[in-house]
């Protein structure tokens, strides 16, 4: 006991005084995800799983279904809203067939940069849109950031030119369909774990994605070509169903969050490093990286924009991003 005390009151002394004058009510929480373990959100949701634990003395438990073994996102978050399953991870494209709001983050070139992004997620802005979706059944309790996404394929893309006729494996979205058609290629609507198959047969030209999710999925092996175009930014979501939530009493809401923020602190740092690493490790895997003129792309994309500017809602979401940090 005395072992355990000290860890956890290293580790979070502020918490320690906060919720040790009682026991905490016991509960196992059921979370799946699409990734890989090796990648750094199932290794930030392993943190999460051990600081829940010291943070409750115990009480609280996660177990962790990785790697798509209850499907993919749609079908999670679809548990989710059953009552069949407790938590999963939903990138922000994945969320906006629930929640249109989310369709924001598959806007290209929104971000000025990282630091800009990061101000919107933890923000006002990105904290409100955690919990729109609460009456469909879930709200989101972290946000995790996820670099950029660019185009990679079997082929040097360097210019929208270069997408012309290319199937492009896209995590379908009316956004992201646009995207891909502007571009002069064909989206392809395919989940996560059949990408590499899709790729290795030839089905799908290319794809699209940040560098730990191409290289952790070895996705490098069979499209060598990766181009910085850095088209979107899309964060992950730790989200819970809105049933479970309200099963928890107010001292486990109150640990949850704690533990859901500081896995937050944690992906960042992580995140940063990771991305370098698996660049490098790419690499070595044989991919070669291209820096690619952005301002053709996103001239390619301006009619997103347009579009954008005909639906109010949309609308008023871009101009609240772009305003943040100005
Ligand atoms: C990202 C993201 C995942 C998502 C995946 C995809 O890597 O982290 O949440 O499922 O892309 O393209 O499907």
């Amino acid at each position: 006991l005395t072992k355990k005390f000290l860890t956890c009151a290293l580790a979070v002394p502020f918490a320690l005084s906060a919720y040790s004058a009682s026991a905490v009510e016991a509960v196992t929480l059921r979370l799946a995800h699409n990734l890989d373990p090796s990648h750094v959100v199932a290794k930030t949701l392993e943190k999460m799983k051990q600081d829940l634990a010291d943070l409750s003395d115990g009480q609280m438990k996660l177990r962790i279904y990785p790697g798509g073994q209850m499907g993919g996102p749609r079908e999670t978050l679809e548990m989710l809203q059953q009552g069949a399953l407790d938590m999963t991870k939903g990138s922000a494209s994945e969320m906006e067939p629930f929640e249109s709001a989310f369709s924001v983050f598959s806007m290209p070139y929104l971000f000025r940069d990282s630091d800009h992004f990061r101000s919107v997620l933890y923000g006002d802005v990105g904290r409100e849109m955690m919990k729109l979706p609460e009456e469909k059944g879930f709200i989101a309790i972290a946000g995790y950031v996820a670099g950029e996404r660019s185009f990679y394929a079997k082929k040097p893309i360097k210019s929208p030119a270069d997408m012309e006729g290319l199937k492009i494996r896209v995590v379908s979205t009316p956004t992201t369909n646009r995207m891909i058609e502007l571009l002069g290629g064909a989206p392809a609507p395919i989940p996560f774990g059949e990408v590499y198959t899709a790729l290795q047969q030839g089905v799908i030209d290319g794809a699209e994605n940040n560098e730990p999710s191409y290289y952790h999925t070895r996705h490098v092996e069979v499209a060598k070509h990766y181009s910085q175009d850095q088209h979107t930014s899309v964060p992950d979501y730790l989200v819970i169903a809105t049933q479970t939530w309200e099963n928890l009493d107010q001292e486990q809401r109150d640990i949850l969050m704690e533990a859901a923020e500081m896995s937050e602190k944690y992906q960042q740092v992580l995140w940063d490093e990771q991305v370098k690493l698996d660049r490098e490790k790419a690499m070595e895997a044989g991919a070669t990286f291209y820096d690619v003129d952005k301002t053709t792309f996103r001239a390619a994309l301006q009619p997103l924009y347009d579009d954008a500017a005909k639906n109010p809602g949309k609308a008023a979401w871009i101009e609240r991003i772009e305003s943040v940090g100005k």
